[in-house]
């Protein structure tokens, strides 16, 4: 199955791709998670996204389509993949649509995860993640048993470095602009599936595996 996950930051993609991934046993690749993962080890990738992640602008096109081509050339997506925030342009999404192409794949479903505006600021400033696992909190509707601290290795959470409000607000407002434009662009080709966003997360895995089953 090759899915992708849509929604604006903050509506709980990488949440219900860490369930869909551990349900379906398909490979998630974040675009985000891969920077994030660059940037702390120094890469030369890392450095290059760094200034724009911190000010809550998009990585130009180039870099991204580049790293997401490598990443499907990869023998684990021979079976399926699960993309999640890419792509978040129409030029990444027309690359994504000849890069398919290429490989002889196309894609099932792009999932959009939707919620209103304005609850992403209080999802998006209240988020700790785990720096060991990757695992994601929040501390008034997702958290972890003891405060501060990873229920699945006992690490020490975190707030990610563009979760401040001043760079929610950027980060909102980009995607906000690029997002209709790409949902219109899966709407013509019949791939779009709303889901509703505001509700339980486990509700929300609820609505996607009617989808997928
Ligand atoms: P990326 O890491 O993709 O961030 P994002 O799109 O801003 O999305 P988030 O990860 O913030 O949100 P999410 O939807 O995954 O929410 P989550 O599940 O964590 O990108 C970061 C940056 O990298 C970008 O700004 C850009 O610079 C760069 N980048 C990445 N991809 C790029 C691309 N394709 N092109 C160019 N640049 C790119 O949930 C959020 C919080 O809410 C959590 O605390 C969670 O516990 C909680 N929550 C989740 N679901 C629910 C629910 N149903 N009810 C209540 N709380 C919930
Ligand atoms: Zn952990």
């Amino acid at each position: 199955m090759n899915l992708i996950l849509m929604g604006l930051p903050g509506a709980g993609k990488g949440t219900q791709a860490e369930k869909i991934n551990e349900t379906y046993d398909i490979p998630h690749i974040s675009t985000g998670d891969m920077f994030r993962l660059a940037i702390k080890e120094g890469t030369e990738l890392g450095k290059q996204a760094k200034s724009f992640m911190d000010q809550g602008n998009l990585v130009p096109d180039e870099v991204t389509i580049g790293i997401v081509k490598e990443r499907l050339a990869k023998d684990d997506c021979k079976d399926g993949f699960l993309l999640d925030g890419f792509p978040r342009t129409i030029a990444q999404a027309e690359a994504l649509q000849q890069l398919l192409t290429e490989m002889n794949e196309k894609i099932d479903y792009v999932i959009h995860v939707n919620v209103p505006k304005d609850k992403l600021v209080e999802r998006l400033t209240g988020r700790r993640v785990c720096p060991t696992c990757g695992a994601t909190y929040h501390v008034l509707y997702n958290p972890p048993k003891q405060e501060g601290v990873c229920d699945k290795d006992g690490s020490k959470l975190d707030q990610r470095d563009d979760d401040t409000e001043e760079t929610v607000k950027n980060r909102l407002k980009i995607n906000i602009e690029q997002s209709q434009p790409l949902l219109d662009f899966y709407k013509e080709k019949n791939y779009l599936v709303d889901v509703n966003g505001d509700q339980d997360i486990n509700q929300v895995f609820k609505d996607i595996q009617a989808i997928l089953d």
